[in-house]
């Protein structure tokens, strides 16, 4: 497999696994411990799926969903007093939007279109900066970061992943309902893992974790310890 000069300097670890496996919280903490630069990738295919709604753009319409994801107009401002990252497309802010189940199952439309996958390849890829990377995805090891130092692959079972999701929700004080969010991560599995381009599966050598009945500290107990043998820290 090909080396990229980006992640041939770089040390990259990469965290792929389906939606609401843990990854997201996992790889803030080990950007955190480690002191390196974080790449959610999700959210690009999230910010390409918004871009399309602002602008009216069919889900179809592959030629100019590619352009929107081409030409992303985005900034990430780190607001020392918030603990969440404000994000700005276009001039507006998305923050809270871009997190919503509704542009999670779009953005998994939109990522299902190879020439959208193309166009925001360099941009990941840009990301990996001294003194390191932690990519958060679906085809971090697979395809962006192949050449990367640790990759992991982070999975639970559909009902925990649903289960965390439901309890995420209501501590938030939104309403929700357990059913209507497990058939809603079926689907969302079945596009993500049955797509022709960079589908969602573990890499080759990929530590693979399930996460069902671990913690989050147990985890990133089990990635540090793995990154620490392969003399990333
Ligand atoms: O991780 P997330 O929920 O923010 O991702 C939203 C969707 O984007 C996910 O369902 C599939 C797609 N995605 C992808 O295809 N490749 C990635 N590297 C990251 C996300």
């Amino acid at each position: 497999m090909s080396q990229h000069k980006s992640d041939s300097i770089i040390p990259v670890i990469t965290v792929d696994g389906p939606s609401g496996s843990g990854k997201g919280t996992i790889c803030k903490l080990l950007a955190a411990t480690l002191g390196w630069n974080l790449l959610d990738s999700g959210a690009l295919y999230r910010l390409t799926a918004l871009a399309a709604k602002h602008h009216g753009v069919a889900l179809d319409d592959e030629d100019a969903l590619q352009v929107l994801a081409a030409h992303l107009d985005v900034q990430f401002l780190v607001n020392d007093s918030e603990e969440e990252i404000q994000v700005i497309l276009e001039g507006e802010s998305v923050t809270r939007e871009l997190r919503l189940e509704e542009t999670g199952a779009t953005a998994s439309v939109v990522a299902a279109i190879p020439a959208v996958r193309d166009a925001l390849l360099n941009r990941q890829r840009e990301f990996a900066q001294s003194p390191g990377l932690i990519a958060d995805g679906r085809d971090m090891g697979t395809v962006v970061f192949p050449g990367a130092q640790l990759k992991v692959y982070l999975d639970a079972s559909v009902e925990e992943r649903a289960e965390r999701r439901y309890k995420q929700l209501i501590n938030k004080g939104l309403d929700a309902s357990l059913d209507v969010i497990l058939i809603d991560l079926k689907k969302r599995d079945e596009r993500d893992m049955q797509r022709a381009v960079a589908p969602l599966k573990p890499a080759d050598q990929a530590l693979v974790l399930d996460s069902t009945s671990l913690s989050i500290e147990q985890v990133l107990e089990i990635v540090l310890e793995e990154a620490r043998h392969k003399g990333l820290r």
